[in-house]
């Protein structure tokens, strides 16, 4: 008698058991689809963001081999050709880090090496690259040298430290308005180890709701999606990863009719420290 009842028990539990487990089983396969969807759409708008300034190079050479245009014009055409080639590189670098930062455990996969850098020196390299793309519009982006210029060397690792720059620099132009000015200046806390380097450009204004939002992945305000439909919403987000990865912080902040970006990083915090690979001190095998 006993034994009937404890066979039936164990039957029901193992009955609602495999309900569970069948319920599990169609939570995570439509889990599955949603992002193999997400996978398909996040590689249609990689290629179709890369076809746009691809196209327009291609577009622009055809123009120059045309023998039709004198040499005033062509010059124009040529630093298109350069500001589009620009924005190519640009986006695919974020491309290649987008899949490098999507998980935690991957962040020990950049391997890149710490450097100490002139972070001056490579606000004017990024402004030099971008003010092409400002010419049209009649914006220009200046670098103030005054606690700058003559500041610490910074340890980071270059190349990400550079889209960190070029993503604020590109959003920048992008949202500035005609004939404005992008301002970049930097200063120095010693005793602190900290360095701060701030962004700021007139266009479109940031409301101070969307300040924190911004670092969030793919978010794009309304305003900037109808003006600039072309955009992924990863830039802030690569920026804020990158800028965590060196210990600092990034913050946006709403100014009269635009915004103000501010980075601050650890002047030579990251010396030593085991998740990095220093650049004097890598290992000889593996
Ligand atoms: N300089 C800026 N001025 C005003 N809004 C900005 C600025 N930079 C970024 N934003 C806002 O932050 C959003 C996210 O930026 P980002 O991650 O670079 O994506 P995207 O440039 O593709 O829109 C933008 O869509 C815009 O709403
Ligand atoms: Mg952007």
């Amino acid at each position: 008698m006993t034994s009937d009842r404890d066979d039936k028990d164990r039957a029901r539990r193992l009955e609602a058991e495999n309900a569970r487990l069948q319920n599990d089983v169609s939570q995570l396969s439509a889990e599955l689809s949603r992002i193999q969807r997400e996978q398909v759409e996040y590689l249609q708008n990689v290629s179709h963001q890369l076809v746009a300034p691809l196209n327009a190079i291609k577009w622009h050479i055809e123009n120059l081999t045309s023998n039709r245009i004198g040499i005033e014009r062509a010059r124009k055409v040529m630093r298109s050709i350069y500001s589009q080639s620009t924005i190519a590189v640009h986006l695919a670098k974020n491309f290649a880090l987008m899949s490098n930062l999507e998980e935690d455990h991957a962040l020990s996969a950049l391997k890149e090496p710490l450097q100490e850098i002139s972070l001056y020196v490579l606000a004017v390299n990024i402004a030099d690259d971008f003010q092409p793309q400002g010419w049209d519009r009649e914006i220009n982006i200046s670098v103030a040298g005054h606690g700058f210029e003559d500041g610490p060397a910074v340890l980071v690792m270059k190349p990400l430290m550079s889209q960190v720059f070029s993503n604020i620099v590109e959003n920048a132009v992008k949202y500035s308005r005609s004939n404005t000015t992008i301002r970049i200046s930097g200063s120095f806390d010693i005793p602190n180890d900290q360095a701060r380097i701030v962004f700021s450009n007139q266009g479109m204004a940031l409301s101070s709701a969307d300040s924190t939002t911004v670092f969030e992945r793919g978010f794009r305000s309304t305003e900037a999606r109808s003006k600039y439909p072309a955009g992924t919403g990863f830039g802030l987000y690569i920026a804020r990863r990158i800028v965590e990865l060196h210990e600092g912080s990034i913050t946006a902040r709403p100014i009269t009719g635009g915004a103000e970006f501010e980075v601050h990083l650890p002047i030579v915090g990251l010396k030593g420290k085991a998740r990095y690979r220093d650049s004097k001190n890598r290992p000889t095998s593996r």
